[in-house]
């Protein structure tokens, strides 16, 4: 027989559903789906836990696992020793797991010593649902000494439980700042020089968001660096200095690809370096949370053709797919802060007038053509940033693009109501990226752009 849920939810009664287990226990697909069923709050009282206990021996662990469940919704210590016993002795992480935050629910000192017990288990998911069951216990001296003795603990997640609940480094934190202030001076400005340099004029916790894309090591001839070393140093210096000058809980956005440096002679081979993974790791270190990676998918015609000699011999090993992909890698400046505080930090018009509505990506493969351009030869299409932007600030933001450019992320910030912040080493594409903002409609806020080198820069911000 084949249950559905609707149908054993409609004809449970408390006499036919111990039968019902009894007939089908051999069946894991049918018990489950009763085992389910019962977890629905209208069966509460047709369920007479008692008939299920001698599931917890069950042979699978999901059934297991669906019984501790509807013990653990009892919320009684009745079941006290049971539930310690599959704690401890259950094969399966998630039956364990589930058994010690029934545990927890029943929030009972009786259980302290149990809890505090199961903090020194060996698997991370144990020690965290026991932190959550002994949580509840806060007045309790000895239950907090035993938490903060886990600051150092292994386990990362662990690690950032215990100090946002007791080392929480309140001098720091910059919740009193206004979330959504910017400084006059920096709105709608770009500025010709190098942003290392021009970092160091903006003060803490200025950006809303950052999206860019860093230079090609040594792909293009904008961006020669001594060695590989050399150039994720800079990226390092830069993204550090990023991350001072972002506000608390705000995104940054990279775009990256590998890159191949030429072979020196036939004898040579080239190299393919893979920056955003190297870049994952340095920016992870120091403060930015991973989010997300976004693949930003182009036509193959668009693409420089690397498949045409395997095409021709078939020989493996000297396969090399064209590459069609970039990543846009989504880090967000670490904060114990959830996305909901940044929310609210808005008034509720301006979370209005940024909601993103009708048809938005739903998936992390952005399908758009690249742009082509006959001055720069590495331009956002503006597509990109118009979703990264809709996607990652509210409007009146302000939003920095170390690497300008030819200023297309300032200006689609701009035509979305958000502020620009721009900085390009090359006094060609900055006086590129100003023809190119002379075509721009309406400007928001009527805020005109500004255009400074670094010195008339710094004299301003000093
Ligand atoms: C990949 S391009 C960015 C293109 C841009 N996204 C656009 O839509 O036009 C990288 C830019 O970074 C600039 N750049 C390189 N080193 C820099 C530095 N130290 N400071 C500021 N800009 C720099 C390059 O001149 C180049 O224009």
């Amino acid at each position: 027989m084949n249950l559905t849920r609707n149908a054993i939810v409609h004809n449970l009664n408390k006499s036919n559903l111990s039968q019902l287990i009894n007939i089908h226990k051999d069946n894991v697909g049918d018990l489950l789906c009763l085992l389910e069923a019962c977890s629905s709050q209208s069966l509460k009282n047709v369920v007479n836990i008692t008939d299920f206990l001698f599931l917890t021996y069950h042979d699978n662990a999901k059934v297991r696992y669906q019984i501790v469940k509807l013990i653990g919704r009892e919320k009684t210590t009745t079941y006290y020793n049971l539930l310690a016993n599959i704690a401890q002795n259950d094969k399966s992480s998630l039956v364990r797991r589930e058994a010690v935050s029934s545990i927890g629910r029943m929030k009972d000192d009786k259980t302290i010593p149990f809890l505090v017990n199961m903090l020194k288990d060996a698997d991370p998911n144990i020690v965290c649902q026991a932190i959550r069951g002994l949580l509840v216990f806060k007045n309790n001296d000895y239950v907090i000494d035993e938490l903060k003795k886990l600051i150092n603990h292994e386990n990362e997640t662990i690690r950032l439980t215990i100090k946002k609940e007791f080392f929480s480094d309140n001098k720091h934190n910059p919740t009193n700042f206004n979330h959504i202030y910017i400084d006059d001076r920096l709105k709608n400005v770009t500025i010709n020089g190098d942003v290392i340099e021009v970092l160091k004029y903006i003060p803490n916790d200025t950006i809303h968001l950052t999206f860019t894309s860093p230079p090609y090591y040594n792909a293009r001839d904008y961006s020669i660096y001594t060695s590989y070393e050399a150039y994720l140093e800079f990226l390092k210096t830069v993204f550090f200095e990023t991350l001072r000058v972002t506000k608390e809980g705000r995104f940054l956005i990279v775009n990256t690809s590998p890159v191949i440096v030429p072979r020196i002679s036939r004898a040579h081979s080239s190299k393919r370096y893979p920056i955003p993974f190297d870049l994952n790791h340095i920016l992870t270190e120091m403060g930015w949370d991973f989010i997300d990676d976004i693949i930003w998918l182009k036509p193959e015609y668009s693409v420089k053709n690397r498949v045409g000699g395997f095409q021709q011999h078939r020989k493996p090993l000297g396969y090399k797919p064209n590459a069609v992909t970039e990543y846009l890698m989504v880090y967000r400046k670490h904060t114990d802060k959830l996305l909901d505080w940044n929310i609210h930090q808005y008034p509720h018009e301006t979370v209005n007038d940024s909601l993103v509505v009708g048809n938005f990506e739903t998936s992390n493969v952005w399908q758009i053509c690249p742009k082509s351009d006959k001055v720069h030869s590495a331009i956002f299409p503006p597509e990109l940033c118009q979703r990264i932007i809709k996607y990652y600030s509210y409007v009146g933001d302000l939003v920095f693009d170390p690497f300008g450019g030819s200023g297309t992320c300032g200006r689609v910030a701009r035509s979305l109501n958000r502020f620009s912040l721009m900085t390009e080493l090359n006094s060609d594409y900055f006086d590129y990226i100003k023809l190119l903002d002379k075509k721009e409609g309406k400007i928001f806020n009527q805020i005109e752009n500004k255009y400074y080198t670094i010195k008339d820069f710094k004299k301003i911000m000093l």
